[in-house]
């Protein structure tokens, strides 16, 4: 399958394939050309149109990953519009892709006249693209050059039939249903405007024709601009075989040119990754809400619940537990944890671990095998130990805590002297009390106590109960004699009258009879119990 047509016509690039790259049966393009130089007016942007992101991705990323499964031998990139800010991203998501500048926008025969220029004949298939097609899939693309290997073509154009072609160049085919040329919108007649069939703008080329073909792209049409799709006349002129073949799902070739068309084609592209994912085990309860970034990793029967975003390179282990309304970024997620409610950017969340509701966890956290993190909790550049609880209202920044430590409700590692971030260790099996403001630098050794509403500010040695903080004086009867007439006090009165009566008739029992002590109750704790 793989020699049976490229042989006869491009037996050099069959030759070059090697034997890791080919995984489908078509000959590897010698370059790849994505054309990404249009202004993008529509977008009303300060940023170049084709880095517009969604799913994770600017336009362009989306346009490269496909371009880089076809491994080609080159990726050409033509910038005209933000060139220097899109010549970044391809820097960033594809080092090896070459940069042609497009001066002016000539029209698309002019951006790939610029790119044989620059680079020099291309022999073998070249495919050309756009950056601002974000839902055509590598496969299609595949299955054009599978498609014009096999049928021997010098170009072989993707089209798609619409309902409403509008604006599109329209697929010209004779008697025979053979292509004979593609028309513009603005160069076509009513007639040819009545055909469904439009050019996608995704063509595969001989390179060495193409290269001498381009040069005979004329301007004299509506637009005044080189076309491309011109080439397919001249060559066919010359006596070349050309051909076109329909893209299953016309959905592909939807471009976008302003914000409308980018929500419409984030959302498609959305349910196609949401699909993938149920269909590879995870259940999505709610898709209308759910939003996963193309490069997520989810595991086999991970739940993902209501309003959540899985953004970047956020991976979610087995039997995961993400949602409702958690938005991830660049998080690992282990089997088995449990997320609700919470935001987390570059942290990782361990094995059997839960956050939230409502917990923040910024860069640089990791929250160890069964920890727990809880509510109205933020951790950032913070390591928790496995078993560990952070249950309430706290704050830790900068520190390590050990394994099978608490922290009591509404701790703060202070780790900021107003100049410089300061460093925390707490140890294993230690327990902050409630309210405790842990002042950094600092270390709190293993098995160590704080006791509630402490300010610490001096290391505590292991094994040690460390309190900091003023003792309790009460004065009594204060409400009554300061605050006379207010709610406060009348209530203070009942209380203090009651509590007379009662000793009166304690008094009169007492004095008729003897009577057991009544039992003390012990409060003696110095946090608040885990999620009492
Ligand atoms: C083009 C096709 C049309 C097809 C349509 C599909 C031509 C002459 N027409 O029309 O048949 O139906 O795409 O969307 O090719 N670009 C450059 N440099 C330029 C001009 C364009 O890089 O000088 C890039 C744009 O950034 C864009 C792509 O080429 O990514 C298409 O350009 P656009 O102006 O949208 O082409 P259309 O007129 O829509
Ligand atoms: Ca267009």
């Amino acid at each position: 399958m793989l020699n049976a047509g490229p042989l006869r016509q491009y037996p050099e690039d069959i030759g070059a394939i090697p034997e890791e790259t080919s995984r489908v049966s078509e000959p590897r393009p010698v370059a790849v050309i994505v054309l990404a130089a249009g202004e993008g007016t529509r977008m009303k942007s300060q940023i170049p149109k084709v880095l517009h992101p969604l799913c994770g991705r600017s336009m362009l990323g989306h346009a490269l990953a496909a371009a880089t499964e076809l491994s080609p031998e080159r990726m050409v990139v033509v910038a005209g519009h933000g060139r220097e800010q899109v010549s970044d991203e391809v820097r960033r998501l594809a080092p090896h892709a070459t940069v042609v500048v497009q001066e002016r926008l000539g029209g698309t025969g002019h951006a790939v006249r610029m790119v044989t220029e620059a680079i020099g004949v291309l022999r073998g298939v070249v495919v050309v693209t756009y950056g601002d097609m974000p839902l055509l899939r590598a496969e299609t693309l595949a299955a054009l050059v599978r498609e014009h290997a096999l049928a021997g073509n010098v170009v072989t154009v993707l089209t798609a039939k619409v309902g409403d072609p509008s604006g599109y160049g329209r697929i010209i085919r004779g008697a025979d249903g053979v292509l004979t040329e593609i028309v513009e919108h603005a160069d076509a007649t009513e007639e040819q405007r009545a055909i469904t069939e439009i050019n996608s703008g995704c063509y595969a080329f001989d390179g060495a024709l193409l290269s001498d073909a381009i040069k005979r792209v004329a301007t004299s049409n509506a637009q005044g601009q080189e076309y491309l799709t011109d080439v397919i006349a001249i060559l066919r002129g010359d006596g070349y075989p050309v051909g076109a073949v329909i893209a299953a799902d016309a959905d592909e070739i939807q471009g976008v040119n302003d914000r409308v068309q980018l929500a419409q084609v984030r959302a498609v592209l959305n349910g196609r990754l949401l699909e993938h994912w149920m269909r590879s085990g995870v259940t999505i309860m709610d898709p209308a809400t759910t939003w996963i970034d193309a490069d997520v990793t989810l595991g086999q029967d991970a739940t993902i619940l209501p309003a959540t975003h899985l953004e970047g390179r956020t991976s979610v282990g087995a039997r995961a537990r993400i949602g409702p309304g958690c938005v991830l970024t660049d998080t690992v997620v282990g089997d088995d944890a449990v997320v609700t409610y919470s935001v987390s950017r570059s942290a990782e969340i361990g094995p059997g671990a839960s956050a939230g509701p409502y917990a923040y966890l910024r860069p640089g956290t990791r929250i160890g095998p069964g920890a727990h993190i809880g509510t109205y909790v933020e951790l950032k550049n913070a390591v928790v130990g496995e078993g560990s609880k952070v249950p309430h209202l706290t704050y830790v920044g900068d520190a390590d805590i050990g394994v099978h430590s608490n922290i009591g409700a509404g701790t703060i590692f202070a780790n900021y002297d107003g100049v410089a971030k300061h460093h925390t260790t707490v140890g294993d099996g230690v327990f902050i009390g409630s309210d405790t403001v842990l002042v950094a630098p600092l270390q709190v050794g293993d098995g160590a106590y704080t006791a509630a509403g402490s300010a610490i500010t001096e290391d505590v040695p292991p094994g040690t109960l460390a309190v900091a903080r003023g003792r309790q004086h009460n004065s009594e009867g204060w409400t009554e004699r300061r605050r006379p007439g207010t709610r406060s006090a009348e209530a203070a009165a009942r209380a203090r009258q009651a509590a007379e009566t009662a000793e009166a008739a304690e008094t009169a029992e007492a004095a008729a009879g003897p009577l057991e002590a009544a039992a003390q109750d012990d409060t003696g704790s110095a946090a608040t119990d885990e999620e009492a």
